[in-house]
């Protein structure tokens, strides 16, 4: 039988790739992003609590309402302004089902998509999915949001604009004029705007994370994404939400609850209770920009040279002292022969610039992971 696939260029992702190759040669595995520590233990017992009270049947559709008003005190503290827990958030399976959502949701055959290279490897496929056309445009100069770039990709065909911050791989951060900047170049348009904010909180050296819920202009056209995973060490759960204004929320849940209709629901009940503590997330930045200073100061010991790192949990790094290959055979090399796996970033590009040495390490890892991975990387 043949038919033929909707999406025919995709194939196994990198992190599969580097994820297997890390184990195959038991080298340590700095390349997928996610935690190799354990989560808080009142979090595993508010779930335990919650699976013996009884919260094991299907959750209402947009989330349970205890975690619904939940997130709208923490957002409200967090950035200011209060959404509506009864059309406005939606509870999803992890910050990629919510991308996925708000896509199938707004985009149309012929629609276009604009999307900041290095992005985020679940965009293009997605928009292509719902027939859409990816437009990519690339960061800037070290890493940063090029907003001349983005504004020169604006079309009447133009859909969406998806913005990333902090930036996975990039680890830049959009700072307030930047989202000045995009608040006034789509003022007027009907494009809309997917904010990704899945490492919110992991925001360094004391900045505050630009959400575009600050901005009226932006939040009043934006979904906004967010992952209880990336935040609270839990990446395995696939738990997330999506913000967004009455009527494209209506939009986004007519999509949800056909494709998973709800989420996990004990892990909900636990959330809800979890969040009512700031101090739950606010230890966050100091957290993890420990483990981003341990990183860097060991990675500047080596020949590599790391770029700045302002949030999220991965370090670039250019190796063109090291070597001139290009990055994907160096990574399959680094971690045959040098016991580190990481990500090449050429896999987040369309197109990636040409002679570009940059490997990715997701530093969301224990003291002697780190200490371990920086040993093999100074001996290189
Ligand atoms: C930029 C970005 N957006 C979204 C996601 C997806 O988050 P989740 O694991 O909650 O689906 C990730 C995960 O790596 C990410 O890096």
């Amino acid at each position: 039988m043949h038919h033929a696939s909707k999406l025919p260029h995709v194939g196994t992702t990198i992190f599969t790739v580097m994820s297997k190759l890390a184990q195959e040669c038991g080298a340590i595995n700095l390349s997928q992003g996610f935690p190799d520590f354990p989560i808080d233990e009142a979090l595993t017992d508010l779930v335990e609590k919650a699976m013996r009270a009884g919260h094991n049947q299907y959750a209402p559709m947009p989330g349970v309402p205890a975690l619904r008003e939940a997130i709208v005190a923490k957002v409200q503290r967090s950035y200011g302004f209060a959404y509506d827990a009864e059309a406005e958030v939606t509870v999803t399976a992890g910050g990629t089902q919510a991308i996925f959502t708000a896509l199938a949701a707004v985009v149309h055959p012929g629609d276009e998509v604009i999307i900041v290279d290095p992005a985020y490897d679940c965009y293009a496929p997605t928009v292509e999915l719902f027939g859409g056309r990816p437009v990519h445009v690339r960061l800037g100069a070290d890493m940063r949001f090029d907003a001349e770039a983005v504004k020169a990709a604006i079309t009447p065909r133009t859909r969406m604009l998806m913005i990333n911050t902090p930036h996975n791989p990039a680890g830049t951060i959009l700072r307030d004029a930047d989202m000045r900047r995009i608040a006034e170049m789509l003022r007027g348009t009907d494009i809309l705007l997917l904010s990704d904010e899945v490492y919110e909180h992991l925001v360094f050296d004391g900045e505050p994370h630009a959400s575009a819920i600050r901005y009226p202009d932006l939040r009043e056209r934006a979904f906004v994404i967010f992952s209880f995973g990336k935040v609270f060490h839990a990446t395995g759960w696939k738990m997330g939400y999506a913000l967004a204004p009455r009527e494209l929320m209506a939009g986004f849940r007519r999509v949800h609850q056909f494709n998973v209709f709800s989420a996990n629901t004990p892990v909900q009940h636990a959330l809800a209770e979890y969040l009512k503590e700031p101090a739950n997330y606010a230890s966050v930045p100091g957290f993890y920009e420990e483990k981003r200073d341990r990183f860097l100061v060991g990675l500047r010991a080596s020949r590599f040279e790391p770029l700045a790192c302002e949030g999220s949990y991965f370090q670039l790094a250019d190796y063109s002292r090291i070597s001139d290959e290009p990055d994907v055979e160096f990574a399959r090399r680094l971690a045959r022969e040098h016991g580190v796996a990481a990500i090449p970033i050429s896999v987040f590009y369309k197109e990636p610039p040409p002679g570009q040495r940059i490997l990715r390490f997701c530093f969301a890892k224990r003291e002697e992971t780190l200490d371990n991975a920086i040993e093999q990387l100074c001996a290189i």
